[in-house]
């Protein structure tokens, strides 16, 4: 991260707010967030302890916590395995029939299995990773599309303690390389092709050209999708239903060391090499556990529904780990939000009985764009509760979400990353929203708004978001470089920095406001990207936009916006002028950009978030750098 700022300017001032419905507040959890919240930051490890006798240990922990900073292990000397958690902890209950995942293809396929049949599919996989010899501690590369022996591969995995490494199957083969060279995987498990938008992905050729470079693997199984099956080198390929048809549907789960490594999920900083952020199996579960149950209010007749890809942290979290540790029913849906028509997700919700819906800002500004008839068509009178992460939800979309899905289900903007592991900035379904907020920090969560030496600062002026104190899923180390790992704890003394601006209002709600890296600084003020495009969005002839910092010889840097159009709308003179105005009613005339390009498309990362730099690099005519995450 560049050095930090004095100070930024905040200029969003958003006064809406949404109270929780009788129903919502009838039905969840935590009904007194602010009576919780200062009884779990009084004690927090007192709060975790409580929290992980929620699940099941092999053996128990002599101290919750033990902090080195910036080293932390959680759960001290216990024993667990996340797969048991996940799996035979339900499998022992009337939940072994309960529909563990309900999977839908691209082509409208479906797959369900139940917690038993999924107990069953992962235990023969791991059954089948030792018989290749993998062990406790060595890493295996999963690189398939949004299919289920995804989930079962990474339960597998973490069942006998070997640490999976999951990349989303959009990467290209460098990238693909680069993250097996990293982590010196011994298997590759992949599929023959993915779909997107019916077209044919071929994922055995990228993997193909990656393996070709990377000596430490040894061999790589291959999920078969099509027929006929691609041909399999004898010597080093295998089939994925041959691999497991043989294998018992039985496999002791490891008895493993709370800290043990359960994955490394590669995330590129804003720039250079990818990091490979690594969890563990205890902290990580139970931080993952009690934030799927408080924050989707879990209940055992939810249809949960997570528009994420596996691929990304998302979907270890709130796909995979923390709802299945809650024994909810989890639905995952292959391929885009628009395919084959904008109706998409929402005649999913209304088809399987979705309650809970987990999306981004980015695929709302997408929906939006399409209008209000799509999500119309539908019954939608299922949901109670709906998400989004990612980015900061402009008020506009955050209203739009909530408009079209019937004005009543409470939407959860929940704030984290890769390197967190779990959700820290969140509402819960009973507390009163402010739409474009992620409002407050999750029980047991010590989160400020500080400047550069650490100090808070008033009321809705920016500052760096930071976390005060430890929390149990946090990232443990970046593989094999411990200083990267260090450097998010050196920032500003005595909390993590996690790299956003961001502003508390008056009343303690938290306000993110974009990259620390992405902020302009006109005349001065620093001025956060995501406030502009907010602005931008609020026209209703805008879909999506994204602003950045060009040199300017007297301001320092100056404001330019890259604006994309909404269906049916023209570009114009007068309407550059009324987006310019827009800004200037919205923010005021210090955060007007320049110069406004309607574009066709922006240059965004394989999870949907827009790479400002890239824009940037081009609009100056520099190297943009590291591309390997960029979609298109
Ligand atoms: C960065 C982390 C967390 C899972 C997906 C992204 C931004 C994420 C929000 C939100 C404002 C958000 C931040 C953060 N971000 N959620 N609700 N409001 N900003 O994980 O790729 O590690 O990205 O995403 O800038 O630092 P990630």
């Amino acid at each position: 991260m560049t050095q930090p700022p004095d100070k930024f300017e905040s200029l969003l001032h958003e006064k809406r707010v949404i109270h929780p419905t009788a129903e919502t507040k009838s039905r969840t959890y935590i009904k007194d967030y602010e009576a919780a919240y200062k009884q779990s930051i009084a004690d927090p490890e007192a709060f975790w302890d409580q929290a992980a006798k929620e699940l099941e240990w092999f053996s128990p922990w002599s101290k919750v916590l033990e902090w080195n900073y910036p080293w932390a292990k959680w759960f001290v000397d216990a024993t667990c395995n996340i797969s048991y958690n996940c799996l035979d902890r339900h499998v022992k209950t009337w939940r072994k029939n309960k529909v563990a995942v309900i999977w839908v293809g691209e082509q409208g396929e479906e797959r369900i299995f139940t917690y038993a049949e999924l107990y069953r599919q992962v235990n023969r996989c791991a059954n089948a990773l030792k018989s290749l010899g993998l062990k406790k501690g060595d890493r295996v590369t999963i690189y398939l599309p949004k299919i289920p022996e995804q989930i079962v591969a990474m339960l597998a995995c973490a069942r006998i303690g070997v640490i999976h490494s999951v990349v989303y199957s959009g990467f290209s083969a460098p990238a693909l390389q680069s993250r097996i060279q990293d982590s010196e995987a011994r298997l590759v498990i992949t599929a023959d092709v993915g779909y997107d938008r019916s077209k044919v992905v071929n994922l055995k050729i990228v993997v193909d050209q990656a393996v070709a470079n990377c000596p430490t693997v040894e061999k790589v199984v291959v999920v078969r999708r099509q027929q006929p099956g691609v041909p399999l080198s004898a010597s080093k390929e295998i089939d994925w239903y041959e691999w497991l048809k043989n294998q018992k549907p039985t496999c002791e789960p490891e008895k493993l060391d709370a800290e043990a490594p359960l994955y490394i999920l590669y995330t590129s900083g804003t720039t250079g090499k990818p990091k490979g952020v690594v969890h563990v199996h205890g902290g990580y579960m139970v931080g993952t556990y009690l934030t799927a149950k408080y924050v989707f209010d879990l209940h055992d007749d939810d249809i949960y529904f997570c528009v994420a890809d596996p691929g990304w942290v998302t979907g270890h979290s709130y796909i995979v780990y923390g709802p299945l540790l809650n024994g909810a029913t989890i639905l995952t849906a292959e391929g885009k939000p628009d395919y084959p028509d904008p109706g998409r997700w929402w005649s999913i919700i209304e088809q399987y009985g979705v309650t809970v819906f987990y999306t981004t800002p980015t695929a709302i500004r997408l929906l939006m764009k399409y209008g209000e008839d799509w999500p119309k068509k539908y019954d939608l009178s299922s949901l109670r509760v709906l998400g989004s992460v990612g980015e900061p939800i402009n008020p506009e979309a955050w209203e739009w979400f909530y408009h079209v899905t019937g004005s009543k289900y409470p939407i959860m903007d929940t704030w984290w990353q890769t390197e967190t592991g779990m959700i820290l900035i969140t509402p819960l379904p009973s507390i009163m929203l402010k739409p474009g907020s992620a409002t407050r920090p999750f029980l047991g969560i010590e989160a400020d708004v500080v400047d550069r030496e650490g100090n808070s600062v008033p009321a809705n002026t920016g500052g760096f978001a930071v976390i005060k104190k430890p929390w149990p899923a946090m990232m443990r180390t970046i593989y094999k470089d411990p200083d990267r790992y260090k450097s998010y704890w050196n920032i500003i003394p005595n909390c993590y920095t996690a790299g956003d601006v961001c502003r508390k209002d008056e009343d303690g709600y938290m306000w993110f406001m974009g990259r620390a890296d992405d902020v302009i600084k006109v005349a001065g003020n620093r001025i956060g990207t995501a406030e502009v495009e907010s602005a931008l969005v609020s026209h209703h002839s805008v879909a999506e936009a994204a602003v950045i910092g060009v040199p300017h010889k007297t301001a320092g840097e100056a404001i330019k916006a890259f604006v994309i159009l909404k269906q049916g709308e023209k570009q114009s003179a007068e309407l550059i002028k009324a987006l310019m105005a827009q800004v200037e009613k919205e923010l005021g005339k210090i955060a007007v950009p320049r110069a406004i390009d309607i574009v066709p498309s922006l240059p965004k990362t394989r999870s949907g978030k827009i790479m400002r730099r890239v824009l940037k690099a081009k609009e100056l005519g520099q190297d943009p750098g590291d591309i390997s995450t960029l979609e298109e």
